[in-house]
């Protein structure tokens, strides 16, 4: 969720970060990630691939992840609970749910690829 941590990492040789607020279990007084991806990837981008995760439940919100700057999302609880709901078909009916959601936000902004995403906010 650091700046600073995430330099160490690439320093390391590190090959990739999650910016992640562990689900917002562990300390709820945290930022954000929303409030610390586009920090993170604009000091590390081209050194260390940036994922980010927690709070995704939908579509939209894995847009504005990769638009912060993430090159990939990651999905914890919304998969299991569709998982929980439905067995395999509930957990891939999310799934599908999540990505038509992301085509539909795509279209209204006008856009055929994340990267133009990108472009726009910065
Ligand atoms: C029940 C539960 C246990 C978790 N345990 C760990 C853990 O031991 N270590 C860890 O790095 N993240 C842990 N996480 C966080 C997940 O790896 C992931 O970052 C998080 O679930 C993403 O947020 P989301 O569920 O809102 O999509 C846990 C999450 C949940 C829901």
């Amino acid at each position: 969720m650091a700046v600073k941590d995430a330099e160490t990492a690439a320093g390391l040789g590190c090959e990739a970060i999650v910016v992640s607020a562990h689900g917002g279990r562990n300390l709820d007084c945290l930022p954000a990630p929303a409030e610390c991806i586009q920090a993170i990837a604009d000091a590390v981008s081209g050194r260390l691939t940036v994922l980010a995760d927690s709070g995704v439940r939908r579509g939209t919100d894995v847009l504005k992840y990769l638009a912060l700057g993430a090159e990939a999302v990651l999905l914890g609880r919304l998969p299991l609970w569709g998982l929980a709901a439905g067995g395999e078909a509930g957990a891939e009916a999310v799934l599908r749910m999540v990505i038509t959601e992301m085509d539909t936000a795509m279209a209204f902004l006008g856009a055929e690829r994340v990267t133009e995403l990108k472009a726009s906010l910065r």
